[in-house]
């Protein structure tokens, strides 16, 4: 474990409950669409509440490549002046290259604004393939010419982009947004069937029509966009990060804590707030404007085993998955959970294994449906035999929520573990070293 320096390495004396209050700002999955969104904008667009993550950081500096002025008025406040939008060179972009996979979403922005895209390679999680298929078959049918270069894809539109009738292969988060915003300035009508319709879309289809366009969500995942000539900027509080809030909920629960998530909103959560309940574990809602969030805490007792499946919205986020299977390490019986969305998310728990769980991953879709990853060799499904009692280890974090679930098992862990590549936990987690000093948990930097 030579190759990380201090600041990427976190020092973690567990088996200390977490108990107090924390924060969650604009979720991550909304607020890095929402500043790519504001390149459509004529006039300048403001975004509150915007956390201050790595992820954001690789969206600023991709923005001010191509001429947008970020300010930062004041804390959480980013203001995105598109007056002079221009083109950016190659090789600077590249910069960027490896270290998100937003920039794929510049595509239909760029090609209105300046008639052609340059995106880097892309990088993100390494959880799957994450292919980008459904979003090149996309820009195809707007009208987009796409070319691979050695760099990444150049793409242009030489007789403009128009309306499309498209349908997805599976309702991609990503592949939704690329088709919500080319569409909303391509001509003529677009309708979109098997669209993603996850609150973070949903919210940002509301950024989109405030800055002009015309959405409609139908229901059947059906999503028909009317194109407009101009767009202007938007003024936007983002909806809250429901993903880091139910990551500190599952802290809660292996820590046998306590955790108010301020900011948390019960309507994202439902079917989250289901499974913690299933599992043993207690909540309490406090819906007070601008104060409230949702109190996270075990009760005591044991936990109870569960059969789980990750599914796109409404079902159980595949990016909760994680935190939570932490958390059924510590609940008596087989617990069972079937990865529907990523082939590869479970390949973290080879590391909680380390550490005294028992969790066996299988190829077969186990306890649900079968999915699209049932017999074609993906380790996606996993049994978890609990209770263990977890124990230290060394650990290198492989991925941004399977990073966290990491940190979480060695809160839980009786003894000193270190974990190592920290800094990858910065791309959404916002200040999580304060945040957990703050829950009163034993970490330190180094
Ligand atoms: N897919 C394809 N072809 C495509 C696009 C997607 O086959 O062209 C497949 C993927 O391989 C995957 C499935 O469709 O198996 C779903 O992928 P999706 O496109 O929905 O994911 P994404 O847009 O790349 C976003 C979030 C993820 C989150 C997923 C699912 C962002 C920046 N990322 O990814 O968040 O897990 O939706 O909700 O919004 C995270 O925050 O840690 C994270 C990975």
């Amino acid at each position: 474990m030579t190759n990380y320096d201090a600041g990427d390495v976190l020092t973690v004396y567990g088996g200390t409950p977490l108990n107090g209050e924390l924060r969650v700002r604009g979720a991550k999955n909304l607020v890095s669409k929402a500043m790519v969104a504001a390149l459509l904008g004529e006039t300048p667009s403001r975004l509150y509440d915007v956390p201050a993550i790595s992820d954001v950081a690789v969206v600023t500096g991709l923005l001010e490549l191509h001429g947008v002025k970020v300010t930062n008025p004041s804390d959480g406040e980013f203001v995105f002046d598109t007056s002079d939008v221009e083109s950016a060179n190659v090789d600077e972009i590249n910069v960027h290259a490896g270290s998100s996979r937003i920039p794929i979403l510049f595509c239909g922005p760029l090609l209105h604004r300046l008639g052609h895209a340059f995106i880097p390679d892309l990088g993100g999680c390494n959880i799957g393939g994450r292919p980008i298929d459904f979003h090149i078959q996309a820009l195809r049918e707007f009208g987009a010419v796409v070319d691979k270069s050695e760099k990444g894809m150049d793409i242009t539109a030489p007789d403009g982009l128009k309306g499309a009738k498209l349908e997805l292969p599976y309702p991609s988060v990503g592949a939704t947004e690329q088709i919500l915003l080319t569409a909303v300035r391509a001509e003529g009508v677009t309708e979109l069937r098997n669209a993603a319709v996850e609150p973070e879309i949903i919210d940002l289809i509301c950024v989109l029509q405030k800055m002009g366009a015309i959405i409609k969500v139908h229901t059947d995942r059906v999503i028909e966009i009317q194109g407009v000539p101009r767009l202007v900027g938007y003024s936007h509080r983002p909806i809250p990060d429901r993903i880091e809030a139910a990551s500190w909920a599952a802290a809660a629960l292996a820590t046998r804590g306590d955790v108010f998530v301020k900011g948390a909103r019960q309507v994202d959560m439902m079917t989250f707030l289901n499974l913690y309940t299933t599992v043993g574990g207690a909540f309490e809602i406090d819906d007070t404007p601008g104060e409230g969030g949702i109190r996270f805490w075990h009760p005591g007792g044991e936990l109870k085993a569960v059969a789980m499946e990750t599914d796109v919205h409404p079902g159980f986020m595949t990016d909760w998955q994680q935190p939570m299977v932490v958390a059924l390490t510590q609940a008596r019986g087989l617990s069972i959970v079937h990865e529907t969305v990523y082939e590869r998310r479970l390949g973290y728990t080879a590391a909680l294994n380390q550490m005294g769980a028992t969790i066996q991953t299988y190829r077969e879709c186990l306890g649900g449906t079968p999915c699209r990853f049932g017999r074609r060799n993906f380790m996606h499904s996993a049994v978890i035999a609990g209770p263990s009692k977890l124990h230290a280890a060394d650990l290198v974090i492989p991925d941004l929520r399977a990073g966290f679930s990491h940190l979480i098992a060695a809160l839980a862990a009786e003894g000193t573990s270190r974990v190592y590549g920290v800094k990858l936990i910065q791309r959404g987690y916002e200040d999580f070293e304060g945040k957990l000093n703050a829950l009163g948990a034993h970490v330190e930097l180094g």
